[in-house]
Formats: C-alpha cells, structure tokens, sequence
C-alpha cells in the first residue's frame, strides 16, 4: 500500500513479506518487477490476479546469483552442449538477460503457466539483488503493470496503476535499462531469441558462439507462439501511438504528443502543432532513450490526446529493441 525509500528496513521488510507470501513492487535494471514467492501458489495466483493476466502467460523467477539456478531449473537434463551455453552466458549475469531453461520440480505449474520449462533472470539492480538475497526463495516476477499496458520504469508507475493491491512498492529511481530484459531460451537444439532487449542477438552469439535462431513474434495469429506474452499487441498506451514516418504531417489531430529520439533534426510542422513535445535524450543516444521510452509513453497518455506521435530507431542492435517495443505499442 505504500512506496518506501531502498533503505535495509525496507530491504528487509520486503523479503520478509516475500517469504510470507505477500507481493512486493521492487526495481530492477530493465523495470519493475511484480514479486512473490514462487515457491507458494496462492502467492503466485496474486500476481496473476493482480496484473489481470492471462493464466497462459508464464511467469519468469528471479534469483540473486548464477549459484541458485538449480533451485529453479533442472540443470540435470540439459545435455552437454546446452550446459556448454549456460556456462557460455553466465558472464551476462546479473544483467538484463532471461534464460528460458528445463523447469525443476520446485517450480509448480502456476508459475509456468503449464509448461515444462521456467525463464529465470539474475537481476543486475543493487536493491533488487538485496531483496533476492534477504527473501532467501526464489521470487516470481512480471514487470508490474497490468496486462497490455506500458512496463513500469518508476515506482510512481507501479503505485498509479495498481498501488492499493500490493503491500510494498520499493523506490529505486528511474530504472537505467528502461526495456524488459532479453529472453533466450536454451531449452531446445538451438539457442532461441524469444525477445529483444539491451543484451543483442549479435552479442548472445558472440557469448555463445554458435547461431541464435530468432524466434520474435511478429502476429498473434502465429502457431508458433514460444513466449506466449510475446502477442503482438503489447505494452500499449490508452491514447493511438503512430509511427511519425507512417502519418501525413498535414493530417493531424488537433490535439496529439510527439515522442522524439531527440530535437535535431525535427520536421517544424510537427513541432508547432504538437500540444507535447517529448524527447527521448537530448543528443539521440539510443541508451539514454530507452531508459525514457515507458515514462514519455506513460506521460503523454495522462494528457487525453487524440494521437502520439513517434520517432523510429535506427537498425542497430539497441535499435531494433527499442522498435520492437514501438511497433508492439503502435499496434493499437
Ligand atoms: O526485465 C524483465 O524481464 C522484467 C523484470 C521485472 O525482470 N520482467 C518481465 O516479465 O518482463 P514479464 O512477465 O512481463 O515478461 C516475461 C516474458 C513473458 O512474455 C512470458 O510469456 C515469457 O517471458 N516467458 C516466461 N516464461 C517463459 C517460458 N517458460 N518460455 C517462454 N517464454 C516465457
Ligand atoms: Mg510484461
């Protein structure tokens, strides 16, 4: 029910309500996350309920080093070379990165929404990992906004879309990542990239050295679906996102936003109309950009505009993360 400073109380506090089966709002260096114990179901059921997600949406487990992945996964089954490609990937961790693996018995079906296998994530963030260790159980965690709408990237975020149902919202600050993590599933023969995140594809290979298969959604319709959250309608503001390259300038509402990668370089009939101008970083630094991304959505979406309009990225790695999420928002 409140938002608390990371202080050790909170830290404290928060891995106690964890144990006991509570929800915790904490931040990570991607956004923040929609904790519970995952070692309890009831306790997993809330996320659930909270979030108002879809029960065929597995959830990922947090834990605080390399060295705790066996209370979650069933390293045991994993053949030589998929133990090659964990052992590959570990100096990624902590970091923005979530390895999708063979479940351990441990890890009941409420959490992997019936599936064999558990994404598992060793946050990089100071507090998050303060708060693994003193919870001392592995931690169920989405990003703690509800079903379809922007991931949080502050704990304000968290408090305004579902601050009465939680018990404790940890403050953090600003999330310096600002994008969900990377998710790489090394369950099957081939290493799968189920999402973009700041951990490239091209990096994942280097790490890995072999190929990683790309397995992005791109429609909804797709058999295929291996994250199941990966839909492509996802992570939408309330208010029409369009891409600017995709409107007519001359065709605006009367009342719309823009969302800019940055001043230069701007159109000046998009900028006189605009009721809101946002821009992303001042000098178009792709990394300062997607820590603001969900916060300029989440903004401009208070502002009841017709529209919002926003800037594409450019085809490098962090580029293709960040429009992965922007077309995802633009779907609406
Ligand atoms: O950065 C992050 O990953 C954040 C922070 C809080 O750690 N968490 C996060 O969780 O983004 P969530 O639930 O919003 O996104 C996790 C995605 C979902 O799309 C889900 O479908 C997919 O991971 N996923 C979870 N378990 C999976 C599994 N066993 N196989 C394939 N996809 C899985
Ligand atoms: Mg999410």
């Amino acid at each position: 029910m409140s938002i608390q400073r990371a202080d050790q109380n909170t830290v404290e506090k928060a891995g106690e309500l964890l144990r006991a089966g509570k929800l915790v709002a904490f931040p990570t260096e991607t956004v923040y996350g929609l904790g519970a114990n995952a070692l309890l179901d009831e306790a997993v059921q809330e996320i659930y309920r909270v979030k108002e997600r879809p029960n065929n949406n597995p959830l990922i487990v947090h834990v605080p080093s390399v060295n705790e992945i066996s209370q979650v996964a069933d390293l045991s089954v994993l053949n030589k070379t998929q133990e090659n490609w964990l052992t590959a990937l570990s100096p990624l961790w902590p970091g923005p990165l979530t390895v999708v693996l063979p479940k351990n018995k441990n890890i009941s079906e409420e959490v992997t929404a019936g599936k064999s296998t558990v994404g598992v994530r060793i946050p990089r963030h100071k507090i998050a990992q303060r708060i693994l260790r003193a919870a001392g159980v592995p931690v169920a965690a989405p990003s703690a906004n509800r079903s379809n709408y922007v991931s949080p990237t502050r704990a304000q975020h968290v408090y305004d879309c579902m601050g009465e149902e939680i018990e404790l919202i940890v403050d953090g600050g600003l999330c310096i990542v600002g994008i969900e993590s990377t998710i790489i599933s090394l369950a099957n023969d081939t290493p799968t990239l189920l999402r973009r995140g700041a951990y490239s594809r091209e990096e994942i290979e280097k790490q890995l050295g072999t190929e990683v298969q790309d397995n992005i959604q791109r429609s909804s319709g797709s058999k295929a679906l291996l994250s199941p959250g990966q839909m492509i309608t996802h992570y939408s503001p309330r208010t029409p996102l369009r891409l600017k390259d995709s409107i007519e300038l001359h065709k605006l509402p009367s009342r719309y936003g823009a969302v800019l990668l940055s001043a230069r370089e701007q159109p000046s009939e998009l900028l006189h109309g605009a009721t809101h101008v946002s821009y992303l970083s001042n000098a178009g630094d792709l990394t300062v950009a997607s820590q603001n991304l969900y916060e300029a959505l989440r903004e401009l979406d208070k502002e009841e505009l017709d529209m919002i309009v926003i800037d594409s990225c450019d085809d490098s790695p962090l580029g293709r993360a960040l429009m992965d999420r922007i077309s995802r928002a633009t779907s609406n």
